[in-house]
Order: C-alpha cells, then structure tokens, then sequence
C-alpha cells in the first residue's frame, strides 16, 4: 500500500522538493495558499488552504485519511516578521497546533521543520538538546510551534534546518541563484564574515524528512550540511566550484547591514544524531553545489 502524505506547504522550497522525492511512491494531497496548483501527477492531489483553524485543516483530514504529515508550510520572511508578528504566529504556531490536534487521536505521525533561529548563535554549532533562545520574532514563533508538538503525545519528528537553498517553480531566488547572478554580471557582493552555519541543499533536507517519515522516528534532529562555514566563507567556496571570481566577494559585517531582526551568528547545527539515528549521511557543502547547479526544475517532469 501507498504511504499517504498530506503535505501542508507543497509550493514552497522544501515543499516542491519533497514532492519531487515522494511522488513516485506515495499519495500526496498538498495544500497550500494558491488557488491552483502547478503540479500534475497522477498520485498528487491539491486542496487550497483556507485558513489554519482546526476547523479549516480538517476536511482534508477526513477526506484524505493521510498516514503521515510533513508540515513544510511556514511564514519565513525574518526581517518583516519583526512588523507582522500576527501573520508570522499563525502559519508557525496556529496551524501547528492545529495540524497536532488533528493528527493526535488518529495517531498520525507529524514531520515538523523548524530552525537554527531558535538557537542565539553564541556558541555554535548545535546539538539537538542545546538550550534555545531565539533572538527574533521568527525565531520565536518557531521555537513556540517546537513546543507544541513536543508537549503533545504524539509520534513527531521535529528537524531544525539551517540556510535551506534549492530550485524551483516560481520561488523568490536562494541565495546562491542570486551570487551567481551576481557573479556572472561582475558586480561585487558584500557577505557577512561574522554568520556562520551549515547551509543545506533542499533535496538533502526533504530525503532527511522522508527517512524520518519511513522510520517514523521522533525527537528533535538537525539536518545541515557536514561542512560549517561563514557565509562568506561559503560564497568563496561557491565561486570556486563554479569558476566565478571570487575576487568579486567583498567581506561585510552583519552589522553593517541594518537588517530589522538579529540573527544568531555563531550558529550551525550538529548532525551527528540525524546521521546516525536515521542511518543516513549528508552531501557535503562542494557535491550539493555541484547538484545543485545541475538541477534544472523547469524540466521537471512530474507527472
Ligand atoms: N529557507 C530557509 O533558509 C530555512 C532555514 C531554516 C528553517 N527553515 C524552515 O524550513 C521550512 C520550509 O521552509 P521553505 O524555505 O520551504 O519556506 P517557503 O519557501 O517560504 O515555503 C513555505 C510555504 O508555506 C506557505 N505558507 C506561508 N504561510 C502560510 C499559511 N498561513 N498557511 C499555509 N501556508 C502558508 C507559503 O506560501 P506563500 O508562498 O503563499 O507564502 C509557502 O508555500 C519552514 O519550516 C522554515 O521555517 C527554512
């Protein structure tokens, strides 16, 4: 029999690289803001979301009869989450609770993704039991929807992500879309000396989920690449796998940025558990570039 997913968020990053990985073997029902949906595949169904009530949430619940739950949606625009904290809590914490009421008496297993931001980035990289302090409203609303699926009985997987890059249908570009661009048109870029972490490619984060999800394991995991970096660290090393010139790569501090929300600096995430608990091993840093730049999701055939 076919695992059953239902798959809040299947539009954004993760989510369209989640369905890349599922849809061979499984029934997915996603749901997600847009009216309609871009994806065509005989084992995918899509419901627009209407709402993260309980109320809302619980038609798809019962007309779907899903085995299992990845809840890839969430609000995560950082720096406007500091203006708009209502529309941040709702996807991050609301709907959370509203995904964990429903799945808790139909014993569903939940997959939740959360992140590096609940940490504050004195003294990383992290292991899974390290001590939160989100030093954002972002990263707050993340670490309160943590918490609720932890509080509740239920078979859940929480896995923290950090820096999440990867190709796809009408996304906003990541981070290294927007380098290359930048690199190819030889304009410099400023990058941050003083952020460091283990950034990871989506189809890295989405088969984490996936073993997750074929275990039904739960608990907290971190899923990063192996290789820690700062980010300009990080963008050096990318212009070199591309042949771009690096030279173009000039050295900012965070502060001088301006940003609206503080993010945590020294952060990273230890994933050594992940690794070892979901016998999996993670593509380093150069290979998920290199993958990465491979990928070409507008030849995406998944129907
Ligand atoms: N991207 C990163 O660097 C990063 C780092 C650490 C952790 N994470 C975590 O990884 C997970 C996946 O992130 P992602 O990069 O795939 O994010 P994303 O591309 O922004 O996708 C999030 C999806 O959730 C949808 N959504 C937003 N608010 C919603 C609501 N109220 N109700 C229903 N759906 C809603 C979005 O729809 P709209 O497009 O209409 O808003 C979008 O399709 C999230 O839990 C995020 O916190 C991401």
């Amino acid at each position: 029999m076919r695992q059953r997913v239902l798959l809040p968020g299947c539009h954004g990053r993760l989510g369209q690289h989640l369905l890349r990985l599922l849809l061979p073997d499984c029934e997915v029902l996603g749901l997600d803001r847009q009216p309609e949906s871009f994806v065509a595949h005989s084992n995918f169904r899509y419901q627009q979301i209407q709402g993260v009530s309980r109320t809302a949430l619980r038609v798809p619940f019962r007309d779907f009869q899903p085995d299992a739950v990845i809840n890839a949606a969430a609000y995560t625009a950082v720096d406007k989450a500091e203006e708009e904290r209502e529309a941040c809590w709702q996807a991050n914490v609301d709907l959370v609770r509203s995904l964990v009421e429903l799945c808790r008496p139909r014993g569903i297993w939940l997959g939740h993704v959360s992140t590096d931001y609940v940490f504050d980035g004195a003294d990383g990289p992290y292991e899974e039991d390290a001590r939160p302090a989100p030093l954002n409203v972002y990263g707050q609303s993340k670490l309160a929807g943590e918490n609720l699926v932890r509080g509740a009985e239920l078979p859940a997987a929480i896995v923290r992500t950090i820096v999440v890059y990867g190709k796809g249908h009408a996304l906003a570009p990541d981070f290294f879309t927007w380098l290359e661009g930048e690199l190819r048109a030889g304009r410099e870029v400023g990058i941050v000396t003083d952020q460091w972490g283990n950034c990871i490619w989506a189809m890295e984060l989405a088969r984490v989920l996936a073993r997750a999800m074929e275990r039904r394991a739960s608990g907290l995991y971190h899923a990063g690449c192996p290789d820690l970096m700062s980010r300009h660290e990080m963008a050096l090393a990318f212009a070199g796998e591309l042949g771009l010139d690096g030279d173009l790569v000039r050295p900012v501090a965070t502060a001088q940025l301006g940003q609206a929300a503080e993010r945590p600096l020294r952060s990273g995430l230890d994933c050594e558990r992940t690794c070892r608990e979901l016998g999996l091993s993670l593509l380093g840093f150069r290979e998920s570039i290199r993958a990465w730049s491979a990928d070409r999701p507008e030849l995406w055939s998944i129907n």
